[in-house]
């Protein structure tokens, strides 16, 4: 019944678009980890929409959204984002459910991740310094302050002490100007007023909707090379962007996840510092960057580019174990005359095909490129199976063979429209009501009964 959304190389896969091509057939969209260095894009007719924070299912009337326990939330960011949709004719209204025990990103986290980027110099992280590390660290550490907290109104209650302690420590940590404990604890309070009539038990929520046999769909955040477990640590965000970060992050049970759809681009990208295999610098980087528009959504910084690296997205089918793949932005590579494809990489004498561990084995890891021949004609807005060119198809086909899973999407461009689904495949059969558990034999290959 339900559906999960999980990116499947390094984050800006386009899991804002096929989240919102998906949301038609649900009644409930979920966020489940991450927070505001998240940056999704929706583009319908000529209007461009970026959730950070809000599940890309707002976008849709009716539809309600949940931002669950593992979910990172600056309470001013989440203001700053509900006035812009107001702004662009979409109301949150009523339809907003905040986890009670989602932990809150205040200004302090902020000034720490700068000390703690600038410390790192040349191995710094190159966030969103959006203070999502450091909040996912006071979880940990058990002093974070929660939701539920905000609602402490005494001056010598939990709330107020655990500012105390954290403003304490952070000003102790950065020297300079001081931050004051009293006016922060003031501020906390003034946006527990504005949150209050959103806040609630996620876990119950989604339990009761099961019941009532809603449909929900599980909107993933970044992707499974910056999860914090199976990513290139320690150049990877603070979370579980991997499948079992649903099940921790919303308090729901394994049976519920459902259906597992994985991004990938075509390609490679990546924001930020850390290793990838398949980097490109120099001209055809710039084609990629340029042709691909990538800049962050979040932060407008370049994407760094190279070409679909299969070893990373195989990985991802593993640790996620994905049902099928959705292939975005396959456009970009229009008019390329032959297309690398990177099967393996080199280290030293040996070659690996699965992804190593450590980042200073992968930075030295040599793609192994395979080259397939470029498309006869474009693909930018085809929209039917049978019209991209037999070279476009026989990349796609590529790609399934080396992930061991079918291409349920196409995307061939920004907008909804641009997009085919796949006849018979795992998202055709879902939106009609008829998705197979996980165990069942898996679809036959798109390119072997598609339209
Ligand atoms: P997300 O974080 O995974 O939701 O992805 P982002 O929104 O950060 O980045 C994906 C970018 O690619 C956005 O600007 C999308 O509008 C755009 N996009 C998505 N699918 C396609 C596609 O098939 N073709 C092209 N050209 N652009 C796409
Ligand atoms: P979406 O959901 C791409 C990257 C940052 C940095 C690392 C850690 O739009 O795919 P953080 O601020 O999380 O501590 O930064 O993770 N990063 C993303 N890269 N897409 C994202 O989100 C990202 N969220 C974080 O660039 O390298
Ligand atoms: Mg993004």
């Amino acid at each position: 019944m339900n559906i999960a959304v999980i990116g499947a190389q390094w984050g800006d896969e386009g899991k804002g678009k096929v989240v919102d091509l998906l949301t038609p057939n649900v009644s409930i969209v979920a966020r489940y980890q991450g927070g505001h260095n998240a940056g999704h894009t929706v583009r319908v007719g000529g209007a461009e929409f970026i959730l950070h924070l809000l599940p890309s299912g707002i976008l849709h009337p009716g539809v309600r959204c949940v931002i669950g326990n593992g979910v990172v939330i600056d309470p001013v960011a989440l203001f700053s984002e509900i006035e812009t949709l107001a702004a662009q004719g979409v109301e949150v209204g009523d339809r907003l459910l905040i986890s009670d025990r989602a932990h809150v990103i205040l200004p302090y986290h902020r000034d720490l991740e700068a000390l703690s980027e600038a410390r790192r110099g040349d191995q710094r992280i190159g966030t969103t310094s959006r203070g999502i590390g450091p909040t996912y660290e006071d979880k940990a550490g058990r002093r974070g302050i929660r939701v539920a907290d905000l609602g402490d109104a005494s001056e010598d209650g939990f709330l107020a002490s655990a500012i105390r302690a954290n403003v304490s420590a952070r000003n102790e940590a950065l020297g300079g100007p001081e931050a004051d404990w009293r006016a922060l604890h003031a501020e906390v309070r003034a946006a527990w007023r504005r949150l209050a009539g959103w806040v609630g038990d996620a876990s119950v929520f989604l339990a009761r909707a099961f019941e009532a046999g809603e449909r929900v769909l599980l909107e993933g955040a970044q992707g499974t090379l910056l999860d914090i477990d199976h990513g290139t640590y320690p150049f990877v965000t603070s979370s579980n962007a991997t499948v079992g970060g649903i099940c921790t992050g919303l308090g729901i049970g394994p049976r519920a996840v459902g259906s597992v759809l994985g991004i990938a681009k075509a390609y490679t990208t990546r924001v930020g510092e850390g290793p990838l295999p398949t980097e490109l610098h120099g001209a055809e980087g710039d084609l990629l960057r340029e042709s691909g528009r990538e800049y962050g959504a979040s932060t407008g910084r370049p994407r760094r580019c190279g070409w679909y690296d299969a070893v990373a997205v195989r990985y991802a089918v593993r640790v996620n174990g994905l049902d099928a793949l959705a292939v975005t932005k396959l456009d970009v590579l229009d008019g390329l005359d032959e297309i690398p494809l990177c099967t393996a990489y080199r280290h030293g004498e040996g070659l690996l095909t699965e992804f190593p561990a450590s980042p200073a084995i992968l930075a030295g890891c040599r793609p192994v490129y395979e080259r397939l021949p470029g498309w006869s004609r474009p693909t930018a807005g085809v929209r039917r199976y049978g019209d991209l060119p037999p070279e476009a198809r026989a990349y796609l086909a590529r790609i399934e063979a080396l992930s061991g899973v079918p291409v349920a999407i196409i995307s061939t461009g920004s907008d909804r429209a641009d997009t085919i689904l796949v006849r018979g495949g795992l998202v055709d059969r879902w939106q009609a009501g008829r998705a197979r558990p996980v165990s069942q034999p898996r679809p036959p290959a798109f390119n072997a009964g598609s339209s």
